[in-house]
């Protein structure tokens, strides 16, 4: 009976444990990271071809220890609210593991809390990113991959700083599609055409 007990008293710890420690919200996130980025206010970027560089650094007002449990810097592109509207599949959450805000990883850099030089990043931008308006973020993970900072180079209202990425990817796709229409009509006009030749051929013999 004792034992039966300690199992439900067990359970119902686990299920408030849950509750209350087993979200992480980024709301709970302090903004301790710097971050600058090259693109500038409404600038278009072109996706496989331009790159995005930058820096990041611990912000200097924080008391000394802020960034102990940091392991890694993970900078992410992420979706300006213009882009998200009327997408769910972009949507911001405050539950980090259900937030799809920054959804295109660029880089993973580790922390060294001892270096307090400027770090700095170059990423090419990747193919695979659609055609949107974007501004970068850094999470400082710890030593468990669990976000414990951020920095990012908008504002908080994810208003100022934004910029776009063009997706040439869309005209590759149409210039494909055209070459292959192409070479099979010419495969086929070549048909007709040898097609024709032979019947002309055989003609006068009929
Ligand atoms: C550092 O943080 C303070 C307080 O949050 C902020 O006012 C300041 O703009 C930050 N510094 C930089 C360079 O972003
Ligand atoms: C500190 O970071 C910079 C930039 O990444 C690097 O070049 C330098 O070697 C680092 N310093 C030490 C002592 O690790
Ligand atoms: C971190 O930086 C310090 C000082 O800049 C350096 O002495 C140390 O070797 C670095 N540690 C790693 C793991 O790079």
């Amino acid at each position: 009976m004792a034992a039966h007990k300690l199992v439900v008293a067990s359970l119902l710890l686990c299920c408030l444990a849950e509750i209350c420690y087993g979200k992480d919200l980024f709301s709970s996130l302090k903004r301790t990271i710097d971050v600058t980025a090259s693109p500038k206010q409404g600038q278009v970027l072109l996706s496989g071809v331009d790159k995005i560089s930058g820096t990041w650094a611990l912000n200097k007002t924080f008391p000394a220890g802020t960034d102990s449990s940091y392991k890694t810097i993970k900078l992410k592109l992420c979706y300006a609210p213009i882009s998200q509207k009327d997408r769910a599949w972009r949507k911001t959450e405050d539950e980090l593991s259900r937030d799809k805000t920054c959804q295109h990883k660029m880089l993973a850099m580790p922390y060294n809390a001892s270096n307090k030089t400027v770090q700095t990043f170059e990423w090419l931008i990747q193919r695979d990113v659609p055609q949107a308006t974007y501004f970068v973020r850094a999470y400082a993970f710890d030593s468990n991959d669990k976000e414990v900072a951020y920095g990012q180079t908008t504002n908080a209202g994810k208003s100022t700083n934004l910029f776009e990425i063009n997706a040439i990817s869309g005209r590759h796709a149409t210039l494909d599609i055209c070459s292959v229409v192409f070479s099979a009509f010419s495969v086929v006009s070549l048909g007709v055409f040898f097609y024709i030749e032979k019947r002309k051929g055989k003609s006068p013999k009929q």
